[in-house]
């Protein structure tokens, strides 16, 4: 039995939500003049994407949208998170705006209110325009003007009516794995092009939050990052300075800069590359934001690796955690101690898990029910870690569970499940695993608890 989660710790508006991102869901690639991002590139090149899966279709959620909304107001949740594809709003990356693409976007937005689910919307969840990428790409520095006037466009139309907006979803994954790992687009492998693509991934995300707000006054924004606790393998000198290294590397790289820290000096030495400063860059870079978003999947154990990749720290196993259907660890504890680092360390005033789930290799029963304890268990332990931390003072207003949907999950495709429903891609039937209906459970919970200021 896990420990019950302590839902008056969480305030009463607490947003509880759901998640996806553009392509992982939407399918219809080449409709409505969408022109393909780095992803339709990436995962149509052989090799790059486990059984060579693609979001061609993907949820077909572009054609989808209402039955998809339907569900959320099924499970009661009060919020959605959701990407906008930049490729779709501008196919060219800059230049003529394409209407269809926003219209889709607006009319999404007015059923989610309609449904009374308050949408939370980000701008860049990796699926960069493709005539950008052949353009430089994040390594240039136009791409971040680029995003910027994106901003501008998507706010124009929508900052009406969406409150919440977040600018870049985990930038260490567009930076490090999609420039320096190879595993994600674009697929580049190389320590100059992921430096350079980190800055301007910050730096677009200030441009940004200065144009989202110059066209939507009211809008609360806020950066998503996907942090890891660290810690050392041994007490030796030398894994603890890898642990450091990997901290700078996973959390403090993505933090200091946006909380006018600057770079972290240690890490600028490690990686040995010029940053592409000018004077003002950042001061963009800690424009103030209205929130933090903290997705958590796993902290890491790491040893000292002097000729292993960057940042020469490997990482090894905490040999008695369980783990998920991606083998990543299971410590719900490390949600807590982030938050707590984010309310303590860096003086956050407001929080939202903008992700947080378990993929599982699920099956529809022949009675058409889907059985997936391990995703409840992992639920309900990251929930209550997460109410310990608002007890101990975190400003968390919001929990969105990764995700609503099975998925087009990157790298590995559909064969990993993370949705609180299932989908069948065949078919496209939807089906509500036993863990979106205790998440529903849990959300029904709270609001009989602390009811809703009227
Ligand atoms: C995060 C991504 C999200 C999803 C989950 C499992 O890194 O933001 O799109 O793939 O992992």
């Amino acid at each position: 039995m896990t420990e019950p989660i302590d839902l008056a710790a969480l305030p009463k508006d607490f947003a509880w939500g759901v998640a996806t991102s553009a392509y992982q869901i939407e399918g219809a690639v080449a409709e409505d003049g969408r022109a393909p991002s780095i992803w339709d590139t990436f995962s149509h090149t052989p090799g790059k994407v486990d059984g060579g899966h693609h979001g061609d279709t993907a949820c077909d959620h572009y054609h989808r949208w209402r039955e998809d909304i339907a569900l959320m107001k099924e499970l009661g949740v009060t919020s959605y998170r959701f990407s906008l594809a930049w490729p779709r709003i501008l196919p060219g990356g800059d230049g003529p705006v394409n209407r269809a693409g926003l219209d889709f976007y607006s009319r999404l937005v007015d059923a989610l209110l309609e449904a009374g689910i308050t949408p939370n919307a980000t701008l860049y969840h990796w699926d960069l325009p493709q005539a950008l990428q052949d353009r430089g790409g994040w390594p240039a520095r136009d791409t971040a003007e680029h995003f910027a006037a994106y901003a501008a466009v998507a706010a124009g139309a929508l900052g009406d009516r969406v409150p919440l907006w977040a600018t870049l979803n985990e930038p260490l994954c567009s930076a490090w794995i999609g420039h320096l790992e190879g595993r994600m687009a674009p697929g580049l492998t190389d320590i100059t092009a992921a430096v350079r693509a980190s800055y301007h991934l910050l730096l677009g995300h200030g441009l940004a939050t200065r144009a989202l707000r110059a066209a939507a006054p009211a809008a609360r924004i806020g950066i998503v990052n996907n942090l890891s606790t660290v810690e050392p393998a041994t007490g030796s000198e030398a894994d603890l300075a890898a642990a450091r290294r990997m901290d700078g590397h996973t959390n403090r790289w993505w933090l200091d800069p946006v909380h006018g820290r600057g770079f972290p000096a240690d890490m600028r030495e490690v990686y040995g590359v010029e940053l592409p400063e000018r004077p003002g860059d950042l001061a963009a870079i800690a424009e103030p934001l209205d929130w933090l978003g903290l997705n958590y999947y796993f902290g890491v154990r790491v040893a000292d690796d002097p000729h292993g990749p960057y940042p020469f720290a490997r990482q090894v196993p905490r040999p008695r955690l369980p783990r998920t259907g991606m083998d990543w660890e299971i410590d719900a504890s490390g949600i807590e101690t982030l938050l707590m680092r984010l309310t303590d360390d860096y003086g956050a005033h407001r929080i939202l898990v903008t992700e947080n789930g378990s993929a599982y290799p699920d099956v529809v029963r022949p009675d058409g029910t889907v059985h997936d304890p391990e995703r409840v268990q992992y639920l309900r332990e990251h929930l209550a870690a997460c109410a310990r931390a608002a007890r101990r003072g975190a400003p968390l207003a919001g929990y969105y569970a990764w995700s609503l949907l099975d998925n087009f999950e990157w790298a590995y495709g559909y064969d990993k499940r993370f949705g609180l429903v299932h989908v069948d891609y065949a078919t496209q039937k939807r089906t509500v695993k036993a863990s979106g209906r205790h998440y529903a459970g849990i959300i029904e919970g709270h609001r009989r608890r602390a009811p809703r200021a009227a």
